[in-house]
């Protein structure tokens, strides 16, 4: 390849990132974890509007019921909090959370907690292997493995297609628990064409158990 022609690829590769992270997209034109929030507004305005009281300073908890944010994909909190708005997701302090919220405000609190180091488990028993369901699931019973659409330590994705995969490996275990429960039973339907509701409903309380022991208990990188 001559010089320039060389040079104006370089320029052109570095123009397109520049633009991409201008959007929040990361490789390969993918969503970034952080999205395209400011972190720093998103700071204060978690603190005034009272979000870090009980997600935590740095996105990590006080209360196994409570989620914790730190370290999650910024799209993923964004749609869950318009989920809270528009009542597909249903949760009495959230929804009364949520209700003021615009979008930039959602996406610079979101870009706040994203920005924080991943959430480290605290609350799994330490048993190390993996259910067999988290890696492989259940072929016999349709079931995919966990693992291919939340990483193998639980730490999330952003697919092609722009769906976002939520880092669930250190989350809350008392959260996880509930948040299985509610696929289950059908209290929550705010998954793609309801996968997770699919994927909850083929699954025993000690399959529940299992998985969200494990999962409570990872340290995502
Ligand atoms: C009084 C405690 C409390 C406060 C204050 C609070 N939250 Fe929450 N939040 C919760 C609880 C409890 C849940 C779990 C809801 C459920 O079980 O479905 C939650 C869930 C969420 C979720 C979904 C997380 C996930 O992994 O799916 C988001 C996003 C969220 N909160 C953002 C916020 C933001 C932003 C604020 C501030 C504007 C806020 N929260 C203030 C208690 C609180
Ligand atoms: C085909 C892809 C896919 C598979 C396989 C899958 N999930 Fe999910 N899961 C999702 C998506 C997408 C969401 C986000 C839903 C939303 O946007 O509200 C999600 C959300 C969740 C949540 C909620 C996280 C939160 O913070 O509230 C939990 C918990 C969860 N999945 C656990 C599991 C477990 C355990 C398995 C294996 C038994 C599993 N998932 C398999 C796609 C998948």
């Amino acid at each position: 390849m001559a010089f320039s022609q060389w040079m104006a690829a370089g320029l052109l590769l570095a123009f397109s990132s520049i633009g991409a992270s201008a959007a929040g997209l990361g490789g390969e034109g993918l969503p970034s974890r952080a999205g395209n929030g400011d972190p720093v507004a998103g700071r204060e305005k978690a603190d005034s509007g009272r979000c870090l009281e009980c997600h935590g300073d740095d996105g990590n908890s006080g209360d196994s019921r409570i989620p914790n944010h730190a370290g999650q994909y910024a799209g993923y909190l964004v749609k869950q909090l318009h989920d809270f708005q528009t009542g597909a997701r249903q949760h009495a302090v959230m929804s009364v959370m949520a209700e003021d919220l615009d979008a930039a405000d959602m996406a610079d609190i979101a870009a706040y907690f994203a920005a924080q180091q991943p959430m480290q488990g605290r609350d799994g028993s330490g048993k190390r292997a993996a259910p067999g369901l988290f890696l492989h699931g259940d072929a016999g019973r349709g079931i995919p493995a966990c693992a291919d659409c939340h990483g193998r330590h639980g730490e999330g994705r952003a697919g092609e297609d722009g769906t976002l995969y939520p880092l669930i490996g250190g989350q809350r275990k008392v959260y996880l628990r509930a948040q299985l429960t509610a696929w289950k039973l059908g209290e929550r339907k705010n998954s793609p064409d309801g996968v997770m509701n699919r994927i909850a409903a083929s699954l025993s309380d000690d399959e529940f158990e299992a998985l969200v022991d494990y999962l409570s208990g990872l340290r995502p990188p």
